[in-house]
């Protein structure tokens, strides 16, 4: 096992292997309300990057469906954090914010997207993760699309695995 690189060590929360303890809840104005399980993978090899996998699955159909991966930085001496992100749907990101004591709230402040991507387009993306007192960790995404204001897309909870 690796140390981890000391730039990290405010996130060292966050390491490690998160399942959803229930099925997390997915909505929008235009679509049906559905509900989906989740995997969160955290690790580090020493370098001042954590690495992350998000594999997300129908609850009901066990059908894979939204896959994200990607890189967390943070800005040294600072609570800055960077998330770099590749999504499945052929979106990619960056989302900056901050790390204030357990909760991360991040913003993108850079979207790009594959020319055959499906409409429609996502505008902006603001994400929450926090580390509740009881143990479990939390996330909610909203986002705006072309025809959307900024929303919720999806909330959902997580216990660590591993
Ligand atoms: C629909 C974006 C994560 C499941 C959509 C739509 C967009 C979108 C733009 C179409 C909305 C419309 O037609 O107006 C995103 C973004 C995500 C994300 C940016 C991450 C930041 C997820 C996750 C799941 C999920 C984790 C979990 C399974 C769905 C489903 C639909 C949908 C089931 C409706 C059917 C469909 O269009 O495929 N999402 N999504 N999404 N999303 Fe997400």
């Amino acid at each position: 096992t690796v140390e981890l690189n000391p730039t990290l060590l405010p996130l060292e929360w966050l390491l490690g292997t998160w399942e959803c303890d229930e099925p997390g809840e997915g909505s929008f104005p235009t679509i049906k309300p559905f509900r989906y399980t989740e995997t969160l993978h955290f690790s580090h090899v020493g370098q001042p990057v954590i690495n992350f996998m998000f594999n997300a699955f129908h609850a009901e159909s066990k059908k894979p469906l939204h896959r994200e991966c990607g890189f967390v930085r943070m800005q040294p001496g600072t609570n800055r954090v960077a998330f770099i992100i590749a999504q499945n749907s052929g979106l990619v990101e960056i989302e900056e914010g901050e790390l204030t004591g357990q909760q991360l709230s991040l913003q993108s402040l850079q979207l790009a997207r594959t020319s055959f991507a499906k409409e429609p387009y996502v505008k902006q993306i603001c994400r929450v993760f926090q580390l509740r007192s009881d143990g479990k960790l939390e996330q909610t995404v909203s986002m705006a699309t072309d025809n959307q204001p900024l929303m919720q897309h999806l909330r959902i909870t997580y216990r660590r695995s591993s």
